[in-house]
Protein backbone atom coordinates (compact mmCIF):
# COMPACT_ATOMS: atom_id res chain seq x y z
CA UNK A 1 0.00 0.00 0.00
CA UNK A 2 1.28 3.34 -0.54
CA UNK A 3 0.05 7.03 -1.43
CA UNK A 4 1.77 7.12 -4.50
CA UNK A 5 -0.95 8.22 -6.91
CA UNK A 6 -2.06 11.41 -4.08
CA UNK A 7 1.55 12.18 -4.25
CA UNK A 8 2.87 12.19 -7.61
CA UNK A 9 -0.47 11.87 -10.01
CA UNK A 10 -3.52 13.21 -8.62
CA UNK A 11 -3.46 15.49 -5.49
CA UNK A 12 -6.89 14.99 -2.99
CA UNK A 13 -8.07 18.43 -3.70
CA UNK A 14 -7.82 17.97 -7.80
CA UNK A 15 -10.25 15.07 -7.56
CA UNK A 16 -12.23 15.72 -4.47
CA UNK A 17 -13.39 19.70 -6.05
CA UNK A 18 -13.50 18.07 -9.67
CA UNK A 19 -15.55 14.91 -8.75
CA UNK A 20 -17.76 16.85 -6.41
CA UNK A 21 -18.74 18.79 -9.36
CA UNK A 22 -19.12 15.62 -11.58
CA UNK A 23 -21.14 13.86 -9.05
CA UNK A 24 -23.29 16.65 -7.67
CA UNK A 25 -26.95 16.43 -7.29
CA UNK A 26 -27.53 18.60 -10.31
CA UNK A 27 -26.87 15.50 -12.44
CA UNK A 28 -28.70 12.96 -9.97
CA UNK A 29 -31.19 11.42 -11.99
CA UNK A 30 -29.33 11.46 -14.99
CA UNK A 31 -27.00 9.18 -12.90
CA UNK A 32 -29.95 7.11 -11.66
CA UNK A 33 -31.34 6.59 -14.55
CA UNK A 34 -28.37 5.32 -16.17
CA UNK A 35 -27.32 3.36 -12.74
CA UNK A 36 -30.69 1.54 -12.75
CA UNK A 37 -30.04 -0.10 -9.30
CA UNK A 38 -31.93 -0.26 -6.17
CA UNK A 39 -31.96 1.49 -3.24
CA UNK A 40 -30.48 -1.52 -1.44
CA UNK A 41 -28.04 -3.48 -0.30
CA UNK A 42 -23.84 -3.55 0.17
CA UNK A 43 -22.39 -1.55 -2.92
CA UNK A 44 -18.36 -1.06 -3.92
CA UNK A 45 -17.01 1.64 -4.75
CA UNK A 46 -13.40 0.50 -5.98
CA UNK A 47 -10.39 2.74 -6.59
CA UNK A 48 -12.75 5.55 -4.72
CA UNK A 49 -9.51 7.98 -4.29
CA UNK A 50 -10.78 10.71 -2.09
CA UNK A 51 -14.57 9.84 -2.05
CA UNK A 52 -16.42 12.08 -3.72
CA UNK A 53 -18.50 9.45 -5.73
CA UNK A 54 -18.85 7.25 -2.51
CA UNK A 55 -20.56 10.54 -0.92
CA UNK A 56 -23.15 10.88 -4.05
CA UNK A 57 -24.02 6.86 -3.71
CA UNK A 58 -24.40 7.43 0.03
CA UNK A 59 -26.77 10.40 -0.55
CA UNK A 60 -28.37 9.07 -3.43
CA UNK A 61 -29.19 5.73 -2.20
CA UNK A 62 -29.50 5.98 2.00
CA UNK A 63 -30.92 2.47 2.42
CA UNK A 64 -27.27 1.21 1.22
CA UNK A 65 -24.24 0.44 2.74
CA UNK A 66 -21.29 2.07 0.78
CA UNK A 67 -17.84 0.88 1.11
CA UNK A 68 -14.78 2.57 -0.04
CA UNK A 69 -11.97 1.47 -1.35
CA UNK A 70 -8.79 2.59 -2.87
CA UNK A 71 -4.87 1.03 -2.51
CA UNK A 72 -3.47 5.23 -2.12
CA UNK A 73 -3.41 6.17 2.19
CA UNK A 74 -3.85 9.44 1.80
CA UNK A 75 -7.51 9.49 -0.36
CA UNK A 76 -8.80 6.50 2.32
CA UNK A 77 -7.32 9.35 4.96
CA UNK A 78 -8.94 11.71 3.77
CA UNK A 79 -12.32 10.50 2.81
CA UNK A 80 -12.63 8.59 6.39
CA UNK A 81 -12.56 12.44 7.65
CA UNK A 82 -14.45 13.86 4.99
CA UNK A 83 -17.01 11.41 5.30
CA UNK A 84 -17.30 9.49 8.63
CA UNK A 85 -20.35 7.77 8.23
CA UNK A 86 -18.96 5.69 5.14
CA UNK A 87 -16.88 2.86 5.31
CA UNK A 88 -13.31 3.69 3.99
CA UNK A 89 -10.25 1.00 3.78
CA UNK A 90 -7.34 0.61 2.03
CA UNK A 91 -7.77 -1.84 -0.74
CA UNK A 92 -6.16 -3.49 -3.50
CA UNK A 93 -8.22 -3.71 -6.32
CA UNK A 94 -6.65 -7.24 -7.83
CA UNK A 95 -6.49 -8.88 -4.38
CA UNK A 96 -9.76 -7.43 -2.41
CA UNK A 97 -10.01 -9.39 1.36
CA UNK A 98 -13.60 -9.40 0.66
CA UNK A 99 -14.89 -13.18 0.31
CA UNK A 100 -17.15 -14.42 -2.96
CA UNK A 101 -20.58 -12.96 -3.04
CA UNK A 102 -20.23 -10.15 -1.28
CA UNK A 103 -22.06 -7.25 -2.53
CA UNK A 104 -25.10 -6.47 -4.68
CA UNK A 105 -23.73 -3.63 -6.96
CA UNK A 106 -19.62 -2.76 -7.43
CA UNK A 107 -18.80 0.56 -9.46
CA UNK A 108 -15.72 2.13 -10.40
CA UNK A 109 -14.90 6.06 -11.54
CA UNK A 110 -12.07 6.27 -14.10
CA UNK A 111 -10.37 2.96 -12.18
CA UNK A 112 -10.66 0.07 -14.76
CA UNK A 113 -8.06 1.50 -17.09
CA UNK A 114 -5.29 1.32 -14.69
CA UNK A 115 -5.35 -1.98 -13.86
CA UNK A 116 -4.68 -5.17 -15.50
CA UNK A 117 -8.47 -6.53 -17.01
CA UNK A 118 -8.21 -10.09 -16.14
CA UNK A 119 -7.78 -8.97 -12.26
CA UNK A 120 -9.75 -5.75 -12.41
CA UNK A 121 -12.82 -7.66 -13.89
CA UNK A 122 -12.51 -10.99 -12.09
CA UNK A 123 -12.08 -9.93 -8.45
CA UNK A 124 -15.59 -7.21 -9.30
CA UNK A 125 -16.73 -10.43 -10.77
CA UNK A 126 -16.10 -12.82 -7.80
CA UNK A 127 -17.16 -10.07 -4.70
CA UNK A 128 -20.21 -9.62 -6.77
CA UNK A 129 -23.38 -11.78 -5.61
CA UNK A 130 -25.12 -13.81 -7.95
CA UNK A 131 -27.34 -10.92 -9.74
CA UNK A 132 -25.49 -8.16 -8.76
CA UNK A 133 -24.58 -5.36 -10.49
CA UNK A 134 -20.88 -3.91 -11.51
CA UNK A 135 -21.15 -0.87 -13.21
CA UNK A 136 -17.84 0.92 -14.83
CA UNK A 137 -17.74 4.32 -15.48
CA UNK A 138 -15.30 6.55 -17.66
CA UNK A 139 -14.66 9.32 -19.25
CA UNK A 140 -14.76 9.78 -22.61
CA UNK A 141 -14.04 12.85 -24.97
CA UNK A 142 -15.77 15.59 -23.99
CA UNK A 143 -14.88 19.35 -24.77
CA UNK A 144 -12.89 21.66 -22.61
CA UNK A 145 -12.21 25.17 -23.93
CA UNK A 146 -10.51 27.86 -21.96
CA UNK A 147 -11.28 31.55 -21.16
CA UNK A 148 -8.47 33.60 -22.66
CA UNK A 149 -7.59 34.70 -19.36
CA UNK A 150 -6.80 30.90 -17.93
CA UNK A 151 -5.36 29.83 -21.52
CA UNK A 152 -2.41 32.26 -22.25
CA UNK A 153 0.50 31.08 -20.16
CA UNK A 154 3.57 32.89 -19.82
CA UNK A 155 7.27 31.54 -21.59
CA UNK A 156 8.24 31.77 -17.96
CA UNK A 157 5.49 28.94 -17.37
CA UNK A 158 5.61 27.14 -21.30
CA UNK A 159 9.57 26.78 -20.39
CA UNK A 160 8.60 24.99 -16.88
CA UNK A 161 6.10 22.70 -17.72
CA UNK A 162 8.34 21.86 -20.83
CA UNK A 163 11.39 20.94 -18.57
CA UNK A 164 9.65 18.45 -16.42
CA UNK A 165 7.38 17.14 -18.44
CA UNK A 166 9.48 14.08 -19.18
CA UNK A 167 9.52 13.02 -15.52
CA UNK A 168 5.95 13.59 -15.64
CA UNK A 169 5.57 10.33 -17.89
CA UNK A 170 8.23 8.82 -15.68
CA UNK A 171 6.21 8.75 -13.06
CA UNK A 172 2.80 8.10 -14.88
CA UNK A 173 4.41 5.09 -16.28
CA UNK A 174 5.64 4.41 -12.89
CA UNK A 175 2.24 4.55 -11.42
CA UNK A 176 0.46 2.41 -14.38
CA UNK A 177 -1.39 5.33 -15.45
CA UNK A 178 -3.97 4.40 -18.51
CA UNK A 179 -1.70 1.04 -19.13
CA UNK A 180 -4.86 -0.64 -20.06
CA UNK A 181 -6.97 2.03 -22.04
CA UNK A 182 -10.07 0.57 -23.85
CA UNK A 183 -12.85 2.18 -26.57
CA UNK A 184 -16.25 2.15 -26.17
CA UNK A 185 -16.65 -1.60 -28.28
CA UNK A 186 -13.64 -2.75 -26.08
CA UNK A 187 -14.79 -2.37 -22.41
CA UNK A 188 -18.12 -3.77 -22.83
CA UNK A 189 -16.66 -6.94 -25.20
CA UNK A 190 -14.11 -7.42 -21.67
CA UNK A 191 -16.86 -7.50 -19.50
CA UNK A 192 -18.74 -10.11 -21.32
CA UNK A 193 -14.99 -11.79 -21.63
CA UNK A 194 -15.06 -12.42 -17.68
CA UNK A 195 -18.23 -13.55 -16.97
CA UNK A 196 -20.78 -10.35 -17.11
CA UNK A 197 -24.37 -11.22 -19.17
CA UNK A 198 -26.88 -8.18 -19.82
CA UNK A 199 -23.97 -6.20 -20.61
CA UNK A 200 -25.05 -2.16 -21.67
CA UNK A 201 -23.92 0.72 -22.01
CA UNK A 202 -25.01 4.59 -21.52
CA UNK A 203 -23.51 7.97 -21.94
CA UNK A 204 -24.34 10.97 -19.66
CA UNK A 205 -23.39 14.61 -20.27
CA UNK A 206 -22.24 17.16 -17.51
CA UNK A 207 -22.12 20.50 -18.91
CA UNK A 208 -19.53 22.61 -16.57
CA UNK A 209 -20.08 25.64 -17.86
CA UNK A 210 -19.43 28.88 -15.21
CA UNK A 211 -21.49 31.37 -17.38
CA UNK A 212 -24.81 29.39 -17.92
CA UNK A 213 -27.23 31.50 -16.33
CA UNK A 214 -29.16 28.57 -14.22
CA UNK A 215 -26.09 27.63 -12.25
CA UNK A 216 -26.13 29.97 -8.76
CA UNK A 217 -22.70 31.96 -7.97
CA UNK A 218 -21.54 29.37 -5.76
CA UNK A 219 -21.68 26.82 -8.24
CA UNK A 220 -19.90 28.66 -10.90
CA UNK A 221 -17.32 29.75 -8.40
CA UNK A 222 -16.52 25.84 -7.59
CA UNK A 223 -16.47 25.23 -11.33
CA UNK A 224 -13.35 27.95 -11.92
CA UNK A 225 -11.92 27.08 -8.68
CA UNK A 226 -11.88 23.51 -9.35
CA UNK A 227 -9.63 23.56 -12.22
CA UNK A 228 -7.46 26.22 -10.01
CA UNK A 229 -6.75 22.89 -7.31
CA UNK A 230 -5.92 21.41 -10.50
CA UNK A 231 -3.41 23.83 -11.82
CA UNK A 232 -2.04 24.89 -8.40
CA UNK A 233 -1.70 20.91 -7.12
CA UNK A 234 -0.44 20.21 -10.83
CA UNK A 235 2.28 22.83 -9.74
CA UNK A 236 3.01 21.54 -6.04
CA UNK A 237 3.46 17.71 -7.74
CA UNK A 238 6.67 19.23 -9.42
CA UNK A 239 8.26 19.34 -5.96
CA UNK A 240 7.65 15.97 -5.34
CA UNK A 241 8.91 14.68 -8.95
CA UNK A 242 11.60 17.40 -9.76
CA UNK A 243 12.77 19.18 -7.54
CA UNK A 244 16.04 18.95 -8.63
CA UNK A 245 14.69 20.45 -12.04
CA UNK A 246 12.23 23.03 -10.47
CA UNK A 247 12.74 25.26 -7.87
CA UNK A 248 11.08 26.35 -4.50
CA UNK A 249 11.21 29.85 -6.17
CA UNK A 250 10.27 28.91 -9.65
CA UNK A 251 7.10 26.75 -8.01
CA UNK A 252 5.74 29.46 -5.58
CA UNK A 253 5.73 31.87 -9.06
CA UNK A 254 4.11 29.34 -10.90
CA UNK A 255 1.62 29.29 -8.53
CA UNK A 256 1.29 33.05 -7.84
CA UNK A 257 0.62 33.24 -11.87
CA UNK A 258 -1.80 30.07 -11.63
CA UNK A 259 -4.07 32.57 -9.00
CA UNK A 260 -3.94 35.85 -10.56
CA UNK A 261 -5.28 33.85 -13.73
CA UNK A 262 -8.36 32.47 -11.90
CA UNK A 263 -8.78 35.57 -9.75
CA UNK A 264 -9.37 37.47 -13.05
CA UNK A 265 -11.90 34.57 -14.37
CA UNK A 266 -13.54 34.73 -11.12
CA UNK A 267 -13.67 39.16 -11.42
CA UNK A 268 -14.93 38.53 -14.91
CA UNK A 269 -17.45 36.63 -13.69
CA UNK A 270 -18.56 38.66 -11.12
CA UNK A 271 -18.69 41.96 -13.72
CA UNK A 272 -20.66 39.96 -15.76
CA UNK A 273 -18.29 39.49 -19.17
CA UNK A 274 -19.18 36.25 -20.09
CA UNK A 275 -16.04 34.15 -21.39
CA UNK A 276 -18.58 30.83 -22.20
CA UNK A 277 -15.28 28.67 -20.96
CA UNK A 278 -17.25 25.23 -20.54
CA UNK A 279 -16.04 21.73 -19.72
CA UNK A 280 -18.03 19.16 -21.08
CA UNK A 281 -17.84 15.70 -19.73
CA UNK A 282 -18.98 12.37 -21.19
CA UNK A 283 -19.01 9.72 -19.03
CA UNK A 284 -19.66 6.07 -19.92
CA UNK A 285 -21.53 4.11 -17.86
CA UNK A 286 -21.02 0.32 -19.09
CA UNK A 287 -22.99 -1.93 -16.96
CA UNK A 288 -23.07 -5.71 -15.95
CA UNK A 289 -24.83 -8.07 -14.40
CA UNK A 290 -23.02 -11.89 -12.52
C1 LIG B 1 -8.03 8.45 -11.84
S1 LIG B 1 -8.06 8.04 -10.14
C2 LIG B 1 -9.83 8.00 -9.84
C3 LIG B 1 -10.16 8.11 -8.39
C4 LIG B 1 -11.66 8.18 -8.10
N1 LIG B 1 -12.38 7.06 -8.65
C5 LIG B 1 -12.21 9.49 -8.66
O1 LIG B 1 -12.90 9.45 -9.69
O2 LIG B 1 -11.90 10.53 -8.08
C6 LIG B 1 -7.62 6.33 -10.14
C7 LIG B 1 -7.68 5.72 -8.74
O3 LIG B 1 -7.42 4.32 -8.82
C8 LIG B 1 -6.63 3.95 -7.70
N2 LIG B 1 -5.96 2.70 -8.02
C9 LIG B 1 -5.11 2.44 -9.05
N3 LIG B 1 -4.70 1.17 -8.99
C10 LIG B 1 -5.32 0.59 -7.93
C11 LIG B 1 -5.33 -0.70 -7.36
N4 LIG B 1 -4.60 -1.70 -7.87
N5 LIG B 1 -6.09 -0.93 -6.27
C12 LIG B 1 -6.85 0.07 -5.73
N6 LIG B 1 -6.87 1.31 -6.22
C13 LIG B 1 -6.13 1.58 -7.31
C14 LIG B 1 -5.69 5.13 -7.51
O4 LIG B 1 -5.11 5.15 -6.24
C15 LIG B 1 -6.64 6.29 -7.78
O5 LIG B 1 -7.28 6.69 -6.61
Amino acid sequence: MNSDWSKYIQGINTLYCSRSLRFSDMFREKYLNAFGIENKGRFLETGCGPGALAEALHRWYPAAEITGVDRDEAFIEFAKRKAPEIRFQVEDATALSFPDDSFDVTISNTVAEHIEPSKFYGEQYRVLKKGGVCLVLSSRRGIKINAPCVEELSDFELEIWERASLRREEYNKKAGVCLYPMNEREIPLCMEKYGFHHVSTEYITVNLTPDEPFYSRETAQAMINSDRECDLEGADTLREIAADIVSEKETAELKRLINQRYDKRLQLYDSGIKQWDTDILMIMIVKGVK
